[in-house]
């Protein structure tokens, strides 16, 4: 059945803004962004959103539904009470460029500063051989839709700003420990990923799991398998080694 919602929606842009209220018509099985498309249909179409799939596939419709990091177009009505106030507020780890529009090139720059897949060099196309096991650890971190919520959330970067440069955040130190632990890669990547990208400021709150739409465990099966290795490394070189060479 449908019900008039009060909806509270951040309108500004870099220079500053304000939480603007609208009430807004809601029909069933009606999500957010589908809200905030009436809202652009009828009482603001200047308001920026960016969205593609509206099936939770793209990563783009990313923002702050009531304080939390979520999809817009996964956030079901349904789970408000029709008497709630809806707020909807740009990610705020990353700089606004209007609206519910935010600029997230941090993320595109950690993954550049990622060295890619290195395989042997004298391996050639078609001796790739891999446990199963090994191939479904990088499934799983390649569920990821690049939403960019796990950023968000990670308190490392949201409450201080300056880490920004020696922190890649959760999304990134996964891509780094994905590689680490691909049984055919042979570049060693834990000094990287402790001087350059920062994982020994993750203290392994688990905010970044929690949020993730794709359900992976960034915490659990890549930030401190990761961190493990580091310690590895420093304490018994040979232990790297042997994973390196008997692994394949
Ligand atoms: Fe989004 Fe999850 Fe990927 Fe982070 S790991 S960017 S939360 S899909
Ligand atoms: Fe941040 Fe996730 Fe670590 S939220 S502190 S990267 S466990
Ligand atoms: Fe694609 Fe929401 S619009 S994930």
């Amino acid at each position: 059945m449908g019900y008039d919602a009060r909806f509270r929606v951040w309108r500004g842009d870099s220079d500053g803004g304000a939480l603007v209220d609208f009430t807004v018509e809601v029909n069933e099985g009606e999500v957010v962004l589908d809200i905030i498309h009436r809202l652009q249909a009828t009482q603001a179409p200047d308001l920026a959103v960016r969205w593609n799939c509206k099936a939770g596939k793209c990563g783009s419709c990313s923002a702050e539904v009531n304080g939390r990091p979520r999809l817009m177009c996964m956030t079901r009505m349904s789970t408000f009470d029709p008497a709630e106030v809806v707020t909807v507020t740009p990610m705020r780890t990353f700089p606004v460029v209007r609206d519910l529009v935010t600029d997230v090139s941090f993320n595109y720059e950690k993954a550049r500063q990622i060295p890619s897949f290195t395989p042997p060099a004298d391996l050639k196309p078609g001796e790739y051989r891999m446990k199963q096991v090994d191939v479904e650890r990088s499934q799983e971190f390649r569920k990821c839709i690049e939403c960019f919520l796990c950023q968000d959330t990670c308190h490392v970067v949201r409450d201080h700003e300056d880490n920004k440069q020696s922190f890649a955040g959760p999304r990134y130190l996964m891509r780094v420990a994905e590689l680490e632990m691909h049984p055919l890669d042979v570049a060693d990547r834990r000094e990287m990923a402790q001087e350059e990208f920062g994982l020994g400021y993750c203290n392994i709150t688990k905010c970044c799991t929690e949020v993730c739409p794709e359900h992976i465990k960034i915490t659990d099966n890549a930030l401190i398998p990761m961190k493990e290795r580091v310690v590895d490394r420093k304490y018994d070189p040979i232990v790297w080694l042997g994973n390196k060479l008997f692994r394949r």
